[in-house]
C-alpha cells in the first residue's frame, strides 16, 4: 500500500469514484461539451477512474489497461477550444466540491488539472 500520495490523502479509490461520477454528470449536461462526448459515458467514466488514480499517485491502473496515456494525442480527434477547456474545468471545480475533497487538496488538484487541460487545447475559438 502506498502512503504519502495525494491519492491516499483524499481517501483513495472511493473518493476518485465520487469525483468522476460527479464530474461526468455535469459533462453530460453541459451544452459546450455534449457535442464531443459519447452519449453513453460508461466507458469514459471507467477510463477516467483509472487515469486519475494514477495521476494522483495511486496504482498505475490506466497504464496496465491502456498503456501510455499520450493524452494530447488521444484528444486530437476532438475540437478542444478555450471555451471547452473552461467548461471542462468548471465541471471539475463543482465536482471537487460535491466529492467533498477539502483544502488544501481541492486547490492542488484543480491546479494540476488546469495545467493538463491547457495542454489539451488543440483548436482556436
Ligand atoms: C477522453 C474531452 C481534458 C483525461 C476524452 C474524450 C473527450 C475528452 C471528448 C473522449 C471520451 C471517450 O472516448 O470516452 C476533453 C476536453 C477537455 C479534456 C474537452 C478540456 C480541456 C482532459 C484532462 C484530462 C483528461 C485535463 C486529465 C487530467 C482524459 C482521459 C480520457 C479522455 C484519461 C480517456 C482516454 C482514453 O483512454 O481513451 N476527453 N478532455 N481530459 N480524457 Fe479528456
Amino acid at each position: 500500500k502506498q502512503t504519502g500520495t495525494m491519492f491516499e490523502a483524499i481517501g483513495g479509490f472511493t473518493t476518485i469514484e465520487k469525483l468522476v461520477h460527479a464530474f461526468y454528470k455535469r459533462v453530460g449536461n453541459h451544452p459546450d461539451l455534449i457535442p464531443i462526448f459519447p452519449e453513453d459515458l460508461t466507458e469514459t467514466i471507467h477510463k477516467q477512474k483509472l487515469f486519475l488514480t494514477q495521476f494522483f499517485g495511486g496504482p498505475s491502473l490506466y497504464a496496465e489497461e491502456r498503456g501510455h496515456p499520450m493524452l494530447r494525442r488521444r484528444h486530437l480527434p476532438f475540437e478542444i477550444t478555450p471555451t471547452r477547456r473552461d467548461a471542462w474545468l468548471d465541471c471539475m471545480a463543482h465536482a471537487l466540491v460535491e466529492a467533498e475533497i477539502d483544502e488544501p487538496y481541492r486547490t492542488a488538484i484543480f491546479e494540476k488539472l488546469t495545467l493538463t487541460a491547457n495542454h489539451m487545447m488543440n483548436t482556436p475559438e
